[in-house]
């Protein structure tokens, strides 16, 4: 992602949250987080997903990961995780965590599908509604 992609990224975050990041959080990643890196999927010039992450030390942290709803299902999602688990592999993480509402049971399935197992609950996580959220975790020695 650069950050002439952060309108079509806005695009893309608004349809598929309901509290979308603003448009400065994205320039914050890209412009002064030197932990963060962040990817794009683009279909025929089209930004259609995309997927951040923080990597310190041996950790790989997922922020975000959304694909526009026209796209899911076709592998948009699968190949995005697959690309940031690669860089995470590349600088030599050893683990990958991520939140993700109680209630997104889709996003949860789709995590398993990888090897990610919930390892743990923060209370009250989403300020919106008070849910908590799952931590899900995946150690890379598995693959
Ligand atoms: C989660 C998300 C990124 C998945 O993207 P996607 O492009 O649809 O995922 P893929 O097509 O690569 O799916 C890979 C596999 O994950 C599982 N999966 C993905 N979405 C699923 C769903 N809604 N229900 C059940 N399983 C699902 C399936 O096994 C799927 O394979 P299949 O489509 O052949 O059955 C997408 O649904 C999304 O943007 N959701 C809204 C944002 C969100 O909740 N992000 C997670 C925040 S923690």
């Amino acid at each position: 992602m650069i950050p002439s992609d952060i309108e079509d990224v806005l695009v893309v975050e608004r349809d598929a949250f309901q509290m979308p990041w603003i448009r400065q959080a994205f320039i914050n990643e890209l412009m002064k987080n030197p932990f963060a890196h962040y990817l794009v999927a683009v279909d025929h010039e089209q930004i259609v997903g995309y997927c951040g992450i923080w990597i310190a030390l041996d950790e790989a942290h997922i922020t975000n990961i959304a694909v526009l709803s026209t796209h899911r299902h076709q592998g948009v999602g699968r190949s995005l995780l697959k690309a940031v688990i690669r860089r995470a592999l590349e600088l030599e993480a050893v683990s990958m965590t991520l939140e993700v509402r109680e209630s997104n049971a889709d996003a949860q399935r789709f995590y398993k599908t990888f090897g990610f197992k919930k390892t743990g609950i923060k209370k009250g996580y989403y300020t919106d509604n008070c849910e908590d959220a799952w931590i899900m975790s995946l150690t890379f020695s598995q693959f």
